[in-house]
């Protein structure tokens, strides 16, 4: 039975770049004795290799609950999770629901949680609920608390899902854990209570400082035949780079020029196989020996080829971060980045298409961008996090 004292925590999990951001908070959760983590997975991904591997990789336990969402519209997507998640918390009653980066299951639970409520029942712990009035004024009401971990970050770019999911689910949260101070000035500036920001930094590198020594023991590299430092590593999955044909052409077209002179490495994102397939790009590029052409990889194994590649080519979000963290050159084939700090005192550059393959040549000749590590990214985020949770759920 669980303890009277006990809160419940829910960690929201659905895509890929989700389970890094969770796996730090589960393991420095697991051992504390004032709350129990509850690993909720909507099935957003829900392939082996975009899901399964990474909670093995990553030491998480099966998730306590998976909701199965699966593929849809963004309405389907983020309305069938609300269905599901409501129906979840209205039984489960959880103290603290966490959620994290910007896809469509982070705003969805953000949005169920925010309007459900419940009676209070005696054995309930109500110190720290968010209390309603019933109508009538009767029996008092109850919510969970809202946490986002990844809050602020901005595009300023409103044709991308994510940063429609990053404002709303932050006007819905109350408390907010930012990972840069560009982070906190973008809250501030669109109104939120600078009470309830708290700056804990980038809970990514907690996972990439968890799971280091496995990474450098991966021999992935020398498995697929580059040589350490020599090769570049490709990820393209956002909609404006791979759901345009032109813009996949021109793509493909620039990587089969860089790869004349160097080794490139591109594990492939299930969104954009479908459109190469479709737009029958796909046997040029199995064709060329020097692009090697993957399934979609395991944490250790991609971190394996980002710790020994010479550049990343990428429309990622994490990849601009993790490739700053470790000092290598990145190009993000974007307009913009919710991640800034990546280029004002990281190594990631922001670049078009077409200057792809001279900024490639700049790389190769030597051309690194000096960089700082960037404030609280160290490793100790979760750690932050838990001590934040325990003042929010007031455990002394
Ligand atoms: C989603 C997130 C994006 C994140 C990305 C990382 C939103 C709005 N977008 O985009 O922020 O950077 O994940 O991967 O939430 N598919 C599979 N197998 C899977 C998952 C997806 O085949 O395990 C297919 C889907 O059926 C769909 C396509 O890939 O056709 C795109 O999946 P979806 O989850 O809609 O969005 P992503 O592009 O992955």
């Amino acid at each position: 039975m669980i303890p009277e004292f006990e809160k419940t925590i829910h960690l929201i999990a659905a895509a890929r770049p989700n389970f890094m951001k969770i796996a730090p908070v589960y393991h420095a959760l697991k051992d504390q004795k004032w709350g129990k983590p509850v690993i909720v997975h909507t099935g957003q991904h829900y392939d082996l290799n975009m899901s399964d591997v990474f909670f093995k990789d990553l030491q998480l336990p099966d998730p306590d609950v998976h909701l199965g969402i699966g593929n849809g519209t963004h309405a389907e997507q983020t309305g069938r999770v609300m269905v599901a998640y409501e129906r979840l918390i209205m039984n489960a009653r959880p103290d603290l629901v966490v959620v994290v980066g910007d896809v469509n299951s982070t705003l969805a639970c953000a949005l169920a949680t925010a309007k459900v409520s419940f009676r209070y029942t005696d054995e309930q712990d109500q110190t720290t609920a968010i209390m309603q009035k019933t109508p009538t004024g009767g029996a008092k009401l109850h919510r969970p608390l809202i946490a986002h971990l990844e809050a602020g970050l901005r595009s300023f770019d409103r044709t991308m899902p994510e940063e429609i999911n990053r404002i709303t689910t932050d006007v819905l949260a109350d408390v907010l854990w930012t990972p840069s101070s560009d982070a906190d000035e973008n809250l501030v500036a669109e109104g939120i209570n600078p009470a309830k920001i708290i700056r804990v930094g980038n809970i990514m590198m907690d996972s990439l400082e968890m799971l280091r020594a496995k990474i450098e023991a991966e021999q992935f590299h020398k498995e697929l035949g580059v040589k350490k430092g020599n090769y570049g590593v490709v990820t393209l999955h956002r909609p404006s780079n791979v759901d345009n044909p032109e813009a996949l052409r021109a793509l493909c077209a620039t990587l089969s020029q860089i790869s004349k002179n160097t080794a490139l490495v591109f594990p492939i994102h299930p969104r954009t196989r479908k459109n190469l397939e479709q737009f029958g790009m796909l046997p040029d590029l199995i064709r060329n020996d020097n692009l090697h052409v993957l399934e979609p990889l395991s944490y250790v194994r991609f971190m394996n080829l980002i710790f020994n590649c010479r550049f990343a080519i990428t429309d990622s979000g994490g990849i601009q971060e993790e490739t700053t963290y470790l000092g290598i050159p990145c190009l993000t084939i974007r307009d913009n980045t919710e991640r800034p700090v990546t280029v004002l005192q990281g190594t990631n550059q922001l670049c078009k298409i077409e200057d792809i393959e001279n900024r490639v040549s700049a790389v190769l000749r030597g051309g690194n961008k000096k960089r700082v590590k960037p404030e609280l990214w160290d490793g100790r985020t979760a750690a932050r996090v838990v001590a934040s949770m325990q003042e929010l759920l007031r455990i002394t």
